[in-house]
């Protein structure tokens, strides 16, 4: 019988909840015999509202495909229940690998533990999928750093910080808000544990206030990240704590989509040239835009090209029935175990920097920035 043919049968053994199958099963990872053509690496991301997973999407496509290999590449639209029937497809179509983006990195343990049966390698790409000993590696950036970063764009934003991290000229106060990204996405933790032990000094000696009293992490998230959440939020900020003639100076916003969101709410509200500090993340090209035109203040630019080619590189490892090369084996505890990482620096992008760091390289071209979007 052949391996896809084992492999498609791994699937309805499972399905079965049978005792495991001996001998080579579903996605046992390659083996010398194996061509590139007959192996499927299946690609699960979380949705296509946000350009950035349309890029990654992309990116690991692009890469696999050049190699040779099959992919089944899907998007989840944001819905959990969605995500994980796409990966239990994936497991019965006998992928030999999975790379997965979660949309909730706690609720994929039943389909891990599929693949963990079926020997299949399970690579969290950006996102850790928690709670499940079935996650085999990690691919993302440095998070508490990419908090770090957006706390510092705001404090250099607000003039408080020089960019060569020596103290400013501005004393202050500033009236700033907090957001958060999604609980369920144990990113949103890091970047919000990077950002606050950047900012509290400022907070604890009176030159920023949180003016709503918000601070909390649970009181300023946003489930799904989503744009439209952050604008309601926002607009209910300013109705509830700036109604007193007070201005807001600074927001600290996890991503981009949210930054856009809040950045609505102020325009609405009239805010014009006096628009706050507003950071980001991702370099979508709608904000790199409104930073181009100093509406927005910064991003934290993460190539998605190079997550794309690590996710390529541990999964090709694992096809070879290698151990994928970690640089970080102590940082990402899953709450079951440490799972073995590769992570990427991060580079913050001002105005200054747009040329450089996303033209030069060939990320966007100036024709995309200027007009806000990216060709496809
Ligand atoms: C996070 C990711 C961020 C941003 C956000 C919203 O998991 O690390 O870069 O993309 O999701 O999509």
């Amino acid at each position: 019988m052949s391996r896809k043919v084992l492999a498609a049968l791994g699937g309805a053994v499972l399905a079965l909840s049978m005792a495991a199958c001996s001998g080579e099963g579903a996605g046992s990872g390659g083996n010398d015999s194996d061509k590139p053509a007959d192996l499927t690496i299946g690609v699960s991301m979380p949705t296509q509202t946000s350009e950035r997973w349309i890029a990654d999407g992309n990116s690991v496509k692009e890469k696999l495909t050049a190699k040779g290999y099959q992919v089944d590449l899907q998007y989840a639209g944001d819905d959990i229940p969605t995500q994980s029937q796409q990966i239990d497809q994936m497991i019965l179509r006998g992928a030999d690998v999975l790379i997965i983006a979660a949309i909730d990195g706690t609720a994929l343990s039943g389909q891990l533990q599929a693949a963990a049966d079926a020997k299949i390698p399970v690579i969290a790409y950006d996102r850790l999928i928690r709670d499940s000993p079935n996650v085999d590696f990690y691919v993302s950036f440095d998070n508490y750093k990419v908090g770090v970063a957006q706390a510092t764009a705001l404090l250099v934003g607000l003039g408080v910080q020089n960019k060569d991290g020596s103290k400013g000229e501005a004393k202050g106060p500033f009236n700033i808000e907090l957001f958060a990204g999604s609980l369920d996405d144990n990113n949103a933790h890091f970047f919000f544990k990077g950002a606050m032990d950047t900012l509290k000094p400022f907070i604890d000696e009176g030159t920023l206030k949180v003016k709503s009293g918000q601070t909390k992490i649970e009181q300023v998230a946003t489930l799904r990240w989503q744009q439209e959440t952050a604008q309601t939020r926002m607009e209910d900020l300013l109705t509830s704590s700036y109604n007193d003639k007070t201005k807001v100076d600074g927001v600290l916003s996890p991503y981009d989509g949210i930054s856009r969101g809040i950045i609505t709410a102020l325009q609405n509200a009239g805010y014009r040239d006096d628009i706050p500090v507003v950071t980001g993340q991702d370099a979508e090209i709608a904000s790199v835009k409104l930073i181009n035109d100093g509406v927005q203040n910064s991003t934290i630019f993460k190539d998605t090209r190079l997550l794309a080619e690590q996710a390529v590189v541990a999964g090709e490892a694992f096809l070879q029935e290698k151990t994928p090369e970690a640089n970080d084996t102590e940082t990402y505890d899953n709450g079951v175990k440490v799972v073995p990482s590769y992570l990427l620096p991060v580079e913050t992008v001002y105005k200054d920097d747009i040329q450089k760091i996303l033209i030069d390289s060939g990320y966007y071209t100036a024709e995309e920035v200027a007009a806000g979007q990216a060709k496809g």
